[in-house]
């Protein structure tokens, strides 16, 4: 059984992932995860992440970079965003979320294309979304409560950038599968959002 979360920065996605794979018993694959490290990658070994040749090269990154808490900042968001763009990173990283989600028993993935170019075999598809001001406020209340100083306006311009960024580029843009059902958690608590999300896996399975 394999569930695809597609959806933009900051909407929800992983939250919700992360409680299907808890509810199904599923292991669950951040692919965000992967290119914030390829991009963080190629800007720590000197690269520029919007030349392809050196996103390219910065697809070969250690395992243990996964684990580096600075992934999650917003700096890597914004340079995984940029080497994204490029096909030949994409096709790097195809193999490892493919196998993923085709390992025995199913997974749960999330990130951009997951239901239309990683498994769109996927038993259900979630894209999930909220609007452009509720992702910046969560953002911005999130990174206030770790003590990071951050201007709101520049949260939401980041993000309306980001976007942009992936939802015009040539290749897997970020689109909802034809198959997808959408959830917008811009009016949701976290727990609303995973009930609601849970429902629509079981009407998918038909249960
Ligand atoms: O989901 P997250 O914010 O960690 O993703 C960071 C960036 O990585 C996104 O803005 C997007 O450009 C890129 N990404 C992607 N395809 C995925 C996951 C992430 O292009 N499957």
């Amino acid at each position: 059984m394999i569930i695809a979360v597609d959806g933009p920065t900051a909407a929800g996605k992983g939250t919700i992932a992360r409680a299907l794979a808890a509810h199904y018993g599923l292991p669950h694959l951040d692919t965000g995860l992967l290119y914030r490290a390829v991009g963080r990658h190629c800007a720590a070994s000197g690269g520029n992440p919007d030349d392809p040749a050196a996103a390219l090269a910065a697809a070969a990154f250690p395992n243990s970079l996964l684990e580096d808490p600075a992934l999650r900042s917003e700096e890597s968001g914004g340079l995984a965003s940029r080497v994204s763009v490029h096909p030949a990173v994409r096709r790097a990283l195809y193999d490892r979320q493919r196998a993923f989600a085709l390992q025995p028993g199913g997974a749960v993935l999330d990130g951009r294309d997951i239901g239309t170019v990683i498994a769109p075999e996927a038993a259900a598809k979630l894209f999930v979304t909220a609007s452009v001001s509720a992702r910046a406020r969560r953002r911005f209340l999130e990174m206030e409560a770790r003590g990071i100083p951050v201007s709101l306006d520049a949260i939401e311009a980041d993000l309306a950038a980001r976007d942009l960024r992936d939802q015009t580029r040539s290749t897997a843009p970020l689109i909802a599968a034809a198959d997808a059902v959408t959830l917008d958690t811009s009016d949701l608590i976290p727990s609303a959002a995973i009930a609601e999300a849970v429902r629509v896996v079981e009407q998918k399975l038909g249960r």
